[in-house]
């Protein structure tokens, strides 16, 4: 993907009509993925998020990533954010993040929050460029194949 190709990536909002076609980014991006059930639990009310596009060689559309929030009182919650794993690496994550805080601020949100795994430095290194610091940790907060591991609770601030 080139950066002229990043530049024009669409951004549409997650229905449940889209939890299906969304599912095999999930699956492919998370060894511990959400079922469809949990994914359709977070799409609507409190919950936010888009999908984005992009056009390919031949001309059709094709969805590369997305990502999900939660708003509640002027405090947004990234939820999950996924890029397609043979579209990582191009800068198709932090345009969705972007997208992300720029959502949270129109919504009115003056912080934000996210969980991540200890052992992701992919998705920590992306959060760190944006900002993000360490708050704090919880112990065996995700499953793994072996056993559990600790998240890095992060967190951000917006200046309107
Ligand atoms: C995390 C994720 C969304 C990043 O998407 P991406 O399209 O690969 O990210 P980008 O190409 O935009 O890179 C953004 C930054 O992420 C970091 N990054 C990306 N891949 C990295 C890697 N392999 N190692 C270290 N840092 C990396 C870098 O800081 C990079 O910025 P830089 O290119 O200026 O150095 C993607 O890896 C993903 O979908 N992972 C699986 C799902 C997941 O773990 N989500 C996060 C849950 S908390």
């Amino acid at each position: 993907m080139t950066s002229s190709s990043i530049n024009n990536l669409t951004y549409t909002a997650i229905t449940l009509d889209n939890v299906t076609a969304l599912m095999p980014i999930e699956n492919a991006c998370h060894t511990h993925p959400w079922t469809e059930k949990l994914f359709r639990s977070c799409v609507g009310g409190r919950y936010f998020g888009d999908y984005a596009q992009t056009i390919d060689a031949s001309g059709n559309s094709k969805i590369i990533g997305f990502y999900i929030g939660e708003y509640i009182l002027g405090e947004a919650t990234l939820m999950n954010i996924c890029v397609n794993p043979i579209e990582q690496g191009q800068g198709l994550g932090n345009a969705l993040l972007t997208q992300f805080i720029a959502q949270a601020k129109n919504l009115g949100g003056e912080q934000l929050w996210l969980d991540v795994r200890t052992s992701n430095t992919a998705a920590i290194m992306l959060y760190i460029n944006h900002g993000f610091t360490e708050i704090s940790r919880r112990t065996g907060y995700y499953p793994t194949a072996t056993g559990y591991e600790d998240s890095i609770v992060m967190g951000k601030k917006l200046v309107s």
